[in-house]
């Protein structure tokens, strides 16, 4: 099983902000299959993402928000860093996620 790599701002060029909420976009993003990771501080591999929501459930500073993708293989919902800039790196979501999708980078 695949997890996020660490070293993705190495490998992949920021293809696209998010509509809503800005963050950065990274890699491949062709929905439904494709999405890509999304965020710069708060990195969620989409997917990888199997929509545990353990992430959600656990952020002291509710950075999240769910977002749905009909058609992905993983899980049709994914967890958004919608709010990474209030992150405070206690990388709670980092430990708890199942599927290891989540690195939080220090800034
Ligand atoms: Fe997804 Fe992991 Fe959160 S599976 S919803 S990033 S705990």
């Amino acid at each position: 099983m695949s997890t996020i790599d660490p070293d993705f701002k190495e490998k992949l060029t920021v293809v696209k902000n998010h509509e809503e909420y800005g963050y950065k976009i990274w890699g491949a993003f062709e929905p439904p299959k494709k999405l890509g990771i999304h965020g710069d501080r708060v990195a969620v591999d989409f997917d990888i993402c199997i929509g545990d929501g353990a992430c959600v459930d656990v952020c002291p500073e509710d950075v999240f928000e769910w977002v749905e993708y009909e058609g992905h293989d993983a899980s049709t919902k994914k967890a958004a860093p919608a709010r990474e800039d209030d992150c405070i790196e206690c990388l709670a979501c980092e430990d708890d996620c199942p599927v290891v999708a989540i690195k939080i980078y220090q800034m």
